[in-house]
């Protein structure tokens, strides 16, 4: 990796100077424009609405990550058309600008009118067409999409708002018009982009990493690999970094995108924050970022060479186990009339994460939840039979260490014939009972061990552990896991659990 870090560090210093051939004096130029860009953003950015700023995801990209991403683009020999929805005060198209040099025109959207101030004057001095569409972008882009007849894009960058979109929003039903199904407005900003550009037409965005996997954003996902090649995924590390004016709370990727091309290997680069000072990158197979076979179409960034040692733990699906996860049966206030407070002779335990305290399970807990569930038909059928179970947290908290947490439900500590788990966890079961002892104990200890959640990070970028993801993935054989389970108690320390899995490989 050191290597890599020097060539591609050099690499990234020349895309900012030599790459765009600025001369010494336009390289000043740009920096000076850079610093008034950014007091520009940070002016605008004191003047917006907090309750608005959080409706309409007015995050704005730094000017050096706006440059970063606008280096991603290939000079056109004709003329750019560029496309920037979501534009705030123009950073993007800005940046593209300067990088793409000929530009016929761009079509901007920008819904705010705080914004559209700032934006006008800022792309009116790069004398450029321009047309300036104060409306909604989504509304707009289905209509042009929809008539077949509208303008297309050469180019496109973006950095698109990021709200969840509930599925009988009107924003969802203007995207179905289309054939697109998303939950999330960057995603329809990106789908809609994509579908606005010409054959070879390039895009570059900024944006969280959670449509990199789980089932909500697999039509996204699907739609994106269908029409496009994947050609650069950046992935910051740091997660506040990215949009540091602002307390956002997600790992961030830019993506550059090609429409119509046949996929081939993907450059893949990192760096720690915002500022790109320690840039590495690689190129990598496209079979390591969307598996093959994979019907989920899971997004893996993997920044370090996988290793060849950890095959031995990835190397059976769940099914070939014998093993099925699902997300904890238990919607608690479906069942609210039958809480209870303390468990009785008639009663079954209902588990949440906080029975269990380092590794141990605490039962009962006084807690604002119940403890118990009273025996009645309406709760048995949410129920699992006592036995061995491996549970692991549905979300975890910011700064929990790891992302996946697992525990051992044990028959002998839960005393009871039939057990509830409650919605907050996944649950390893067999055709809804209990597994063998020692595969859970093995379980347990792969899934708390760092091999694992490194594993877990490349293709999760998000707190939350979804059954989709622990079913997608792949897991030592069920010997190795019986092995691990002869060695594994609860209470082990982490450094305990690394070393029994180092042990292995
Ligand atoms: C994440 S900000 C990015 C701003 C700018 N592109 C940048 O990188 O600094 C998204 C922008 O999209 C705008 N926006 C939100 N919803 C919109 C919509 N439906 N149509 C057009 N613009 C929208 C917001 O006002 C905001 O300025």
């Amino acid at each position: 990796m050191a290597d890599n870090c020097a060539v591609s560090h050099e690499r990234y210093r020349q895309i900012l100077t030599d790459d765009t051939n600025l001369r010494q004096d336009l390289l000043e130029d740009s920096i000076k424009s850079r610093a008034a860009l950014d007091s520009l953003r940070l002016e605008a950015n004191a003047k917006l609405d907090p309750k608005k700023k959080g409706e309409l995801g007015q995050y704005m990209t730094a000017s050096n990550i706006a440059e970063f991403m606008a280096s991603l683009f290939d000079v056109p020999c004709e003329p750019a058309k560029l496309l920037d929805c979501g534009a705030g005060i123009g950073s993007l198209t800005v940046a593209a600008t300067r990088k793409l040099r000929r530009v016929a025109g761009v079509d901007l959207w920008e819904i705010d009118p705080i914004m559209r101030g700032y934006l006008e004057a800022n792309i009116k001095s790069l004398n450029i067409p321009y047309v300036l569409h104060g409306a909604d972008f989504i509304v707009d882009a289905v209509v042009n999409i929809a008539s077949h007849g509208g303008t297309r894009f050469t180019h496109a960058i973006l950095n698109p708002p990021y709200k969840k979109i509930g599925s009988s929003s009107e924003h969802r039903l203007w995207l179905r018009k289309v054939g697109i199904e998303t939950v999330n407005l960057y995603t329809a900003f990106l789908a809609l982009t994509i579908l606005l550009m010409e054959k070879d037409g390039q895009v570059v965005a900024i944006m969280p990493r959670s449509f990199c996997n789980g089932p909500y954003y697999k039509p996204f996902r699907e739609l994106m690999l269908r029409e496009c090649s994947i050609e650069h995924i950046h992935v910051f590390d740091s997660r506040s970094k990215a949009f540091k004016d602002d307390e956002v709370l997600q790992e961030n990727i830019i993506l550059k995108l090609i429409r119509g091309k046949a996929q081939s290997d993907v450059v893949v680069s990192w760096s720690h924050d915002h500022k790109l000072t320690d840039y590495i990158a690689r190129t990598v197979p496209f079979s390591q970022v969307v598996k093959p076979n994979d019907e989920q179409l899971f997004i893996h960034i993997q920044t370090e060479e996988p290793s060849l040692d950890a095959d031995r733990l990835f190397k059976c699906e769940l099914t070939e186990l014998d093993l099925e996860v699902c997300t904890g049966p238990v919607v608690d206030f479906r069942v609210k009339e039958f809480w209870l407070r303390d468990p009785t002779a008639n009663s079954f335990p209902l588990l949440y994460p906080h029975h269990f305290v380092n590794g141990e399970f605490v039962y009962p807990r006084e807690h604002k939840k119940p403890n118990a569930l009273k025996r009645h038909a309406e709760v048995e059928k949410w129920l699992m039979p006592n036995g061995f179970y491996v549970i692991v947290k549905r979300f975890s908290a910011k700064e929990e260490r790891r992302r996946v947490v697992a525990y051992i439900v044990d028959p002998e500590t839960t005393k009871s014939d039939k057990i509830g788990f409650e919605n907050h966890w996944n649950v390893f079961h067999f055709k809804k009972k209990g597994i063998d002892p020692l595969i859970a104990k093995g379980l347990a200890c792969f899934l708390n061990s760092t091999r694992l959640d490194d594993h877990f990070r490349v293709f999760s970028g998000h707190t939350q552990v979804n059954a989709t993801d622990l079913r997608n993935m792949e897991y030592p054989s069920s010997e190795t896991l019986k092995t691990l389970g002869r060695s594994y108690y609860s209470t082990m320390t982490q450094q305990q659990i690394d070393q029994l899995i180092e042990k292995l490989i």
